[in-house]
């Protein structure tokens, strides 16, 4: 019996600096941003097995700046900024496939999958360095940018445990949003919403914040666990039961909801003995996971833009938020969700929370926020309070943020923006 947070960050002391709306506004603000920050850290653009095979490439928008992240022939990945080293213009418009060459639109100009051109007095692709951890694939611009080990700090001991390298996606949706690319993962950094805009989740998440364990690193980055598996403690005195989520969770597991009536709160060390029984030979590889890590929501801020939630042994989710290239109050929101190996079926996909982790398939989904939803309902509720932030943000009512102690990550998150700011290299 184990507890992954066991082994606490350092969390560095905080410098309760003001969050004013110009950091949410400003062109100036946006323009260090681009200086100090996007340019100098890892950034992620790619997950492994959407790009299994030699020629499989993802193209990957960041600001005025656009990646190819290239499986290569000997397996490894590079990834090439995307534009062609003669004239400037997009190599790849199509957000993923697979090619045999990559060749440039408008000269016919050819490259191998490595960046090498294919005549002899050519020029070749634009290479930048990358790296991969659980099947996260991140690249940088910096040349003298840390290891990726270094910059993830104590994450990628995390993360490694889950041996999610062979992950499969489930969904994939790409939302242009009116919000600054902060404002939603201002809102990843804390739990106080749960009970506010995910309702639904309080029979099989925690829903007081205060039994979140949560923890910042001298890195830049964030974590919080919340117990999951079991109906949030506001219910004791209420309508305690095993709703059909819940049960959804159990019934994969061989577990019986009805067993469970008058001792609702057993379910969860009930999940975890029974994926510890069962999860190897099904498929999964848990052999590294602490016992709170098969039904738990792990949830890490990596510095800047991206929020990944491993939830139990069984998935991992994906928000990345990229900034438009000219307008502060735009950004890209991109939600992506992959199951493990041993997951693959709708039974266990809904064992998941059903509806909360609904599949709509492998192709990635573009649209414009307010056209449809994502049908992610945890996602879709996320998204739905970030427009009116942003208003409010740069509105002369706002003062600037007033943060609580749960809070403590979106101060830390700006702290580190301000570090960047504040570098000279
Ligand atoms: S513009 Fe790309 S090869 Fe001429
Ligand atoms: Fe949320």
């Amino acid at each position: 019996m184990g507890y992954a947070h066991a082994h606490r960050w350092t969390n560095p002391t905080l410098r309760h600096t003001p969050i004013n709306g110009e950091r949410y506004t400003a062109p100036e603000f946006m323009e260090q941003e681009w200086d100090h920050i996007w340019s100098k850290v890892w950034l992620l653009v790619a997950w492994a097995t959407d790009i299994e095979n030699p020629g499989d490439y993802a193209i990957e928008d960041i600001g005025a700046e656009s990646f190819i992240t290239m499986r290569q022939n000997d397996g490894s990945i590079k990834v090439f900024a995307n534009q062609c080293p003669y004239r400037g213009g997009r190599l790849i418009l199509k957000s993923e496939g697979n090619f045999d060459a990559i060749v440039c639109p408008h000269c016919r100009t050819t490259w191998s999958l490595d960046g090498n051109p294919t005549s002899a007095s050519g020029v070749c692709l634009n290479q930048f360095r990358s790296d991969s951890i659980a099947g996260f694939v991140f690249m940088t611009m910096n040349e003298t940018a840390p290891t990726l080990q270094e910059y993830l700090g104590p994450v990628w001991d995390d993360w490694g445990r889950y041996k999610s390298e062979d992950w499969v996606r489930t969904s994939a949706a790409t939302v242009a949003v009116d919000c600054n690319w902060k404002v939603p993962q201002d809102n990843s950094c804390e739990s106080y919403h749960l009970p506010t805009v995910h309702p639904q989740g309080e029979y099989w998440i925690e829903h007081d914040y205060k039994q979140c364990v949560f923890d910042w690193c001298d890195e830049g980055h964030n974590r919080m666990a919340i117990q999951m598996g079991a109906p949030a403690r506001s219910l004791k005195n209420k309508d305690l039961r095993i709703d059909d989520q819940l049960a959804s969770m159990l019934t994969p597991w061989g577990l019986d909801p009805n067993d469970f009536a008058g001792h609702e709160y057993d379910t969860r060390l009930a999940l975890q003995r029974a994926k510890r029984k069962q999860a190897e030979s099904r498929g999964y590889r848990i052999g590294e996971l602490e016992d709170d890590q098969l039904t738990d929501a792990y949830h890490y801020n990596i510095f800047p833009n991206v929020t990944i939630s491993f939830a139990g042994c069984e998935y991992v989710s994906m928000q990345r938020m990229r900034p438009h290239p000219q307008n502060p109050e735009k950004c890209f929101y991109d939600n992506f969700t992959f199951g493990a190996k041993g997951s693959e079926s709708d039974a266990e996909l809904d064992g998941l929370g059903g509806k909360e982790w609904l599949h709509e398939g492998k192709d990635r989904q573009f649209f414009t926020y307010g056209e449809r939803l994502m049908n992610r309902r945890i996602a879709d509720q996320d998204l739905s309070i970030v427009v009116g932030q942003q208003l409010g943000l740069g509105s002369r009512g706002f003062a600037g943020a007033t943060l609580a102690k749960q809070e403590h990550r979106v101060q830390r998150f700006h702290e580190v923006i301000d570090q960047f700011l504040e570098s000279t290299n």
